[in-house]
């Protein structure tokens, strides 16, 4: 039997690097190639464990390149696509939507017309598995969840192009008959996270003593799952999902901001041996993200009842590792936080 080639593209990532992990150690028999650009987000220290496995190949790359994809699959003969590449974060997408159109929509697109042309639609045994947000249903009021069924409503630039990427993969399904799946997922968190976002973030700048720049009221609801659930359910996906179908994929643990920052501050005094409610402290509200979603929350009854999967790290463990593993690594979070990081935090920060 052919051994299968599979390809992860945004592999370097947070949530790609557990993705690569897991399947590389997990499929000895399966060859995995990682896409990856290593833009700011990008980092190869996040899959360093794995460099050395046979059944592993790291390329540097770039998804807006369809030569370059040509290439990359003649040379590969891909099976499958598991497509995690993306720019990712809502602020930046507000600075500026023209990088995320061009990434998470035309890179989306150069992709699968590569998978089809090379596929030449034959698509026996073949799959392209699009990893997008629940962010692309827009925000819930005070109750309800995210369904499969929920329409679309994105609010933010970052949101508007996974939308329409996923709308893509699903067009490829519907026009040419590829085998796509999508999942939607919430909130992440766990080690590996570039600190831009909230709990990476907030950690680092309770580690320095800095402020909390809490947007708004902090009345804002979040659905957090820990990274290794996810990856688990990317995978599951992966080899259960059936093809055409979407799997909304959340950790049924809904969280305010401001909640989840108190529990973060309590936790952090306790492991750096400070005095209860030091870091409750540096809360700082600050202006607003505009067009800030309100809530999500998915309901991720779908992908239990079919394919089995369900979170299985509680919140406070999970917050509780996440943390550890920051300030044991002291050395990764140095190196992503010099030259441009602090250029984006000052520019990002500089008007709240
Ligand atoms: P990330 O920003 O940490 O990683 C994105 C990766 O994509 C980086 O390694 C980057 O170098 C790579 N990349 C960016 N542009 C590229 C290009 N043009 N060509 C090749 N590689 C490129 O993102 P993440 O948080 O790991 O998210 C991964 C995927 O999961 C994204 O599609 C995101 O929309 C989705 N998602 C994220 C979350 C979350 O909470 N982080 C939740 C749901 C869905
Ligand atoms: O829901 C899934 C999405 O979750 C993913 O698709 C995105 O890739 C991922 O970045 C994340 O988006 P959010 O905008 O929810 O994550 P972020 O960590 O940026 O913000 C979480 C909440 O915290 C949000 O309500 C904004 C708030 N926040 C964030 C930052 C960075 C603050 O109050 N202060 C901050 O400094």
């Amino acid at each position: 039997m052919k051994q299968k080639n599979i390809l992860i593209t945004g592999g370097a990532g947070f949530i790609g690097s557990h993705v690569v992990r897991l399947m590389v150690h997990k499929y000895p028999e399966t060859n995995f190639v990682n896409l990856d650009l290593l833009t700011y987000a990008g980092n190869l220290e996040n899959v360093a464990d794995v460099a050395g496995n046979p059944n592993y190949t790291f390329v540097r790359g770039d998804i807006r390149n369809a030569e370059f994809l040509k290439d990359l699959f003649e040379k590969y003969n891909f099976d499958g696509v598991i497509h995690l590449a993306a720019e990712s974060h809502v602020d930046r997408s507000i600075e500026n939507p023209l990088a995320f159109v061009e990434t998470n929509v035309l890179g989306t697109v150069n992709l699968l017309n590569t998978a089809r042309n090379w596929w030449q639609d034959d698509f026996d045994d073949k799959l392209f598995y699009h990893i997008s947000t629940d962010e692309v249903y827009g925000s819930l009021g005070k109750t309800g969840l995210f369904t499969e069924q929920t329409p679309y409503d994105p609010h933010s630039p970052y949101s508007a192009s996974k939308a329409a990427s996923d709308h893509f993969v699903r067009s490829y399904h519907n026009t040419y008959g590829m085998p796509t799946v999508i999942s939607n997922c919430s909130n992440n968190y766990g080690p590996n996270q570039f600190p831009e976002k909230l709990i990476p973030l907030f950690i680092n700048n309770i580690k320095n003593n800095k402020p909390l720049p809490v947007y708004g009221d902090g009345q804002y609801t979040r659905d957090w799952l820990y990274v290794l659930d996810h990856a688990r359910a990317i995978d599951t996906i992966f080899n259960h999902g059936k093809s055409g179908e979407t799997y909304n994929v959340g950790g049924f643990n809904e969280y305010t901001n401001i909640d989840l920052i108190h529990l973060l501050c309590d936790l952090m005094d306790d492991k750096l041996n400070r005095p209860a409610g030091t870091s409750r402290q540096l809360i700082t509200f600050v202006k607003d993200r505009p067009g800030h979603d309100k809530r999500y929350a998915i309901d991720a009854t779908k992908i239990k009842r079919e394919l089995g999967w369900q979170p299985s790290v509680n919140f406070e463990e999970g917050l509780s590792k996440t943390i550890d593993w920051y300030l044991q690594n002291e050395n990764w979070l140095k190196n992503v936080t010099s030259g441009d990081y602090q250029k984006y935090y000052d520019r990002m920060y500089a008007g709240r």
